[in-house]
């Protein structure tokens, strides 16, 4: 069973997401191409695709919304799951705000699951601008990232793959 993670990061958090959730495939026995959406992968030669972005400015990167776009075709009926990394506030509800627009992304390629995870960031790397708007917005520095809410996910993905190769 052969996997493709393909991931955008601007600042290496959600890279960091996607390695994780590369290497714990691996360590269920599947076979997974790590790709930072390059977009030089044929995606029609993976059975399972797990792709993620960070939120910025309440939207999904546009390299990973064009991947999502550009490879709908290839992707329909392949196991896809997509996550998305951020950070600020809390929705009402107490749950994070997630990106605009994913529905469109989910019309395109639906996917059998769907995560937020909290990313990192250092405000004081970020240009004055950035830094306050990111502080205006309720932003703070650290890193947030939960392995294990990572990784029981992506368990969970590899017990759906496993089972569905075992199964065949
Ligand atoms: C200018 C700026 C805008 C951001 N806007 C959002 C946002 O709208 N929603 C959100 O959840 N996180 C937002 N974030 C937080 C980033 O998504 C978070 O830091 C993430 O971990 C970055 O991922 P990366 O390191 O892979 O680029 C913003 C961060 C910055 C610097």
């Amino acid at each position: 069973m052969t996997v493709l993670v393909a991931y955008a990061s601007r600042r290496g958090s959600t890279r960091g997401v996607a390695e994780r959730i590369a290497a714990r495939l691996r360590d269920h026995g599947l076979d997974v191409h790590l790709d930072p959406l390059l977009g030089r992968e044929e995606v029609g030669r993976f059975q399972a695709v797990v792709v993620g972005s960070p939120v910025y400015s309440g939207e999904w990167e546009r390299e990973a919304v064009d991947f999502v776009r550009r490879n709908a075709p290839a992707l329909a009926g392949h196991a896809v799951w997509t996550f998305s990394v951020g950070w600020l506030g809390h929705g009402k509800d107490g749950t994070p705000p997630d990106a605009r627009r994913l529905d469109e992304i989910h019309r395109l390629v639906p996917a059998r699951e769907h995560r937020f995870f909290l990313g990192a960031l250092d405000a004081a790397d970020l240009p004055l601008l950035q830094r306050l708007t990111f502080r205006m917005r309720g932003g703070r520095s650290g890193d947030s990232r939960d392995w294990p809410a990572i990784e029981s996910w992506t368990d969970e993905i590899a017990r759906q793959l496993t089972t569905s190769t075992s199964a065949r």
